[in-house]
């Protein structure tokens, strides 16, 4: 950590650095003409890279030749209190904005200010492997940030490790690997040393252990392996120790004697053995994540904490019994993960008595009911109670959560109707309440106000008929396998829908593409989200902040025509109505979805012709008009003449045109011909992505809604989203 304290210590030795340098420079008011040039090279170089755009270098704007003093410039600044002004910090944090990667060669002229002591020059994107050679230079430096422009690799310079004043070495979120030398024991004035996301390998040096100074050690989502080297009890000055995500094994080292811990974070490794108790023992102990082991838990310790814990996770801890009491007394506790345990009995009523934020109990064996006053909360964000065997009623007080985003109950036995209450909660975003026994008429309480963003009340006993007022901010609603007759949005796939598309369904602000109709997909940094979509696996950049809406009703018995204004569901990129019984013509305004990508309208008694619109869909490239009546012409277009798939034409009543080889000769073309031949393609266009994309964007928007992705509570969702992902069979195309 850069305190004061060190920063102090750092001038002291510079100073005495540059009392013993001889005095041939001559103290002048500017700074030395080498650093003056190095920092304009660094400049030059890196506007190579923004050739095209040197806008885009706004913040080294003051850095021009002609102004003298390089003191002066931004994001400089020199040692005042000495003889000679001499650049000593560069803070240069995001300062190369836009899409270009920047090689990390740019650095060289800056690693000859061997004055500098303070060096940011993180999150730049820059790129290739760190000029260690000319880093070491910089013997003064106490602190080096280059965290955070992801693709500089190769592996740790050992020249780094000749820098003995490095006090903060920050080179997480990057792309280095190889192993890390025991060698790193020689800097040994290292208070704060962060490698995390990177692809660093081999065993942690137990050489770590000889870091006396260090505070906060870093070394998540790596490839560490083997076990946690128990010299590490030895960095008795260390308050926060982060070596998740890894593949460390064995047992927790005994650390008991790190009495400053206040963070302790070991979890998603293949760590074994039992929990020891001595944990608990810590005072200054906030944060414990030990899930996602094969750790094991004690059931009849006695437990009598002296830690005042702010986040215990310990899920996957092999926990029996009751939830332990002794938690009761952790006052401060408020995120509380222990799902995915056995434990049974009751949700204990002191849990009331905690300002708990986040409670995760699910996938354990709880039985009862869920007590009212945990309700009653004003800082409550989230409850995740799913896969238990909790019963009764859910708390008519349910509306007290006012703050909650997040409620889910799914795969548990409760009964009786939905609280009228629940959903005049502003903040619900994400509701969860499928597999349960709830009854009831449903949607008379759907408030237009609500910020529901999600809802599953799938497998379940509700039975109500339209209507279709949910709120503006509906982007998912799951309610198959219920009693209910018609309706709209998302995944109705495999219900048993009678009746009309409802014309309604046209006039949804979610799907029309507009501001209003934001959108809980985020994924969080770092993490690209893979999703299945149009069949095979796409990673969605971070930045790539959107939803793609999609309407599904296929295998449904809808019959009747597709509303004539279908069009104005602008934001759509699929839409599947096949097995259906639709019947009369594709309306033309379907031609107007531009951004439409995958359209299905097979398995109907759609007859006439496709419109000529369709030539206007420059997006498509899945598309399924086949096992329908349709005739004549098939449309030209600049991307519909590139669809290659004929199956999608199969099985009509007379097609023709150049797509399917079959010429329009008259107006009675031959009837569905299609040559032989052809590939049974799998009827996949509707097994693209559906509920798992939803569910990444749900956890993902969760998590970072809650500011909780970084330590990844919400994670373990993805498992149970893979429940709710499933393929639909294979249709066989005759041809
Ligand atoms: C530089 O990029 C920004 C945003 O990318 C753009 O608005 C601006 O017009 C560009 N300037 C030049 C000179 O190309
Ligand atoms: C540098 O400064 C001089 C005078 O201060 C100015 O005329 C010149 O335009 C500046 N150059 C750049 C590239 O900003
Ligand atoms: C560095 O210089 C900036 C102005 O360029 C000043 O605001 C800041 O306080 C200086 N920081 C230190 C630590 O001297
Ligand atoms: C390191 O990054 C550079 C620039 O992106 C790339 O050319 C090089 O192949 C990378 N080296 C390795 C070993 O991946
Ligand atoms: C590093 O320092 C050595 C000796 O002080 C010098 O010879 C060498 O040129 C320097 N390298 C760079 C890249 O500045
Ligand atoms: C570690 O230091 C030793 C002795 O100084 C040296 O021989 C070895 O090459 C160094 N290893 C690395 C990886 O830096
Ligand atoms: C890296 O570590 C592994 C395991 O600790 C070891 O087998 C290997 O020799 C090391 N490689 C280097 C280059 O030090
Ligand atoms: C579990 O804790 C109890 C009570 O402290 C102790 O007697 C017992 O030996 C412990 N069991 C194991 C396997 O350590
Ligand atoms: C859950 O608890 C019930 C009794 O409360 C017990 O019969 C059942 O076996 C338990 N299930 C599991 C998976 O532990
Ligand atoms: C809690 O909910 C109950 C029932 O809806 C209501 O009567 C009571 O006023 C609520 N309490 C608070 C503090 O909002
Ligand atoms: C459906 O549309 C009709 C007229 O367009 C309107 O009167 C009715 O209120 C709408 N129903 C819902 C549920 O929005
Ligand atoms: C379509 O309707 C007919 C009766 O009109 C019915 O027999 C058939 O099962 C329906 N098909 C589908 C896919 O719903």
């Amino acid at each position: 950590m850069w305190t004061p304290t060190s920063m102090k210590a750092a001038l002291h030795s510079l100073f005495l650095f540059f009392i013993t340098l001889s005095a041939s420079h001559h103290s002048s008011s500017s700074c030395p003409l080498h650093h003056k040039q190095a920092l304009l090279q660094f400049k030059s170089m890196l506007s190579t890279y923004h050739a095209d755009n040197s806008s885009s270098l706004t913040e080294l704007k003051s850095w021009n030749s002609s102004s003298a003093n390089c003191c002066t410039w931004a994001h400089v600044n020199c040692s005042l209190r000495l003889p000679l002004k001499l650049v000593t910090e560069l803070h240069l944090s995001s300062i190369a904005h836009g899409d270009s990667y920047i090689s990390s060669e740019v650095l060289v002229p800056l690693f000859r200010i061997e004055s500098l002591l303070v060096l940011d020059i993180s999150k730049n994107s820059l790129q290739g492997r760190i000029p260690g050679d000319e880093l070491s230079n910089l013997t003064n430096l106490a602190y080096l940030d280059m965290r955070q422009n992801y693709r500089i690799n190769g592996s740790i310079p050992s020249q780094i490790f000749s820098m003995k004043s490095l006090r903060h070495l920050d080179l997480s979120s990057n792309s280095l690997f190889g192993n890390l030398s025991g060698n790193i024991s020689s800097l040994s004035n290292l208070e704060l040393l962060h490698l995390g996301f990177n692809f660093l390998k081999g065993t942690i040096p137990s050489e770590i252990g000889k870091l006396s100074k260090l505070q906060s050690l870093s070394l998540v989502s790596n490839n560490f392996e083997g076990g946690i080297p128990t010299s590490i009890s030895e960095l008795s000055e260390l308050q926060e120790l982060d070596l998740g995500i890894n593949s460390l094994s064995g047992s927790i080292p005994y650390l008991r004697e790190m009495r400053k811990l206040e963070i302790l974070v070991f979890y998603e490794n293949n760590l074994s053995g039992e929990i020891p108790i001595w944990l608990f023992d810590h005072g200054n102990l906030q944060q414990l994540f030990l899930d996602g082991n094969n750790l094991s838990w004690n059931n009849t310790a006695e437990i009598s904490p002296k830690c005042n814990l702010f986040v215990l996770s310990l899920g996957s801890c092999g926990m029996s019994g009751k939830i332990p009491n002794w938690l009761s007394q952790q006052k401060n506790l408020v995120i509380l993960n222990l799902q995915k345990n056995k434990l049974s009995g009751g949700i204990p009523p002191w849990i009331c008595k905690l300002e708990l934020q986040m409670i995760d109990l699910s996938y354990n064996n709880l039985t009862g009911q869920l007590p009212s006053c945990v309700l009653k909360s004003e800082s409550l964000l989230g409850i995740q109670l799913s896969g238990n065997s909790l019963s009764g009623e859910l708390p008519s007080n349910i509306s007290n959560a006012t703050t909650i985003l997040s409620l889910e109950l799914n795969s548990n036995n409760f009964s009786g109707e939905l609280p009228e209450s629940i959903l005049s909660i502003a903040s619900l975003g994400l509701l969860d309440l499928s597999n349960n026994k709830l009854s009831g008429e449903i949607f008379t309480k759907f408030r237009i106000k609500s910020s529901l963003s999600f809802l599953n009340l799938s497998f379940n006993c509700f039975s109500d008929k339209l209507p279709i007022s949910f709120g503006n901010s509906i982007e998912t609603i799951i309610l198959n396998n219920n009693n209910i007759s018609v309706l709209s949005i998302i995944d109705l796939s495999n219900n048993k829908l009678h009746g009309y598309i409802p014309p309604n369904l046209t006039n949804l602000r979610g799907m029309m593409g507009e501001a209003g109709a934001d959108s809980i997909f985020y994924v969080a940094e770092q993490n690209d989200a893979v999703i299945n979509w149009k069949g095979s696996p796409q990673a969605l950049a971070d930045t790539d902040i959107m939803m793609y809406p999609f309407l599904d009703l296929s295998n449904n018995e809808l019959s009747g025509e597709i509303p004539e204004h279908f069009g104005n569901l602008k934001g759509l990129k699929s839409l599947n109505l096949s097995h259906n019984n639709i019947t009369g013509g594709i309306p033309p305004s379907i031609g107007q979805l531009e951004d439409l990508e995958s359209l299905d309208l097979s398995h109907n008694k759609l007859s006439g012709e496709i419109p000529n619109s369709f030539g206007k869909l420059h997006d498509l490239t899945k598309l399924d008009l086949s096992n329908n009546r349709l005739t004549g012409r098939i449309p030209q277009g600049s991307q519909i003449s590139t669809l290659d798939d004929l199956s999608g034409y199969a099985n009509n009543s007379g097609l023709c045109g150049i797509q399917i080889n079959v010429q329009c000769v008259s107006a009675a073309a031959p009837s569905d011909v299609l040559p032989r031949g052809l590939n049974d393609e799998e009827g996949n266009a509707d097994k693209w992505l559906t509920l798992e994309a939803l569910c990444l964007g749900y956890v993902f928007g969760l998590a970072w809604a809650l500011g909780l992705a970084y330590y990844g509570i919400l994670r373990p969702n993805l498992a149970q989203c893979a429940f709710y992902h499933r393929r639909k069979p294979h249709h066989n195309f005759r041809v």
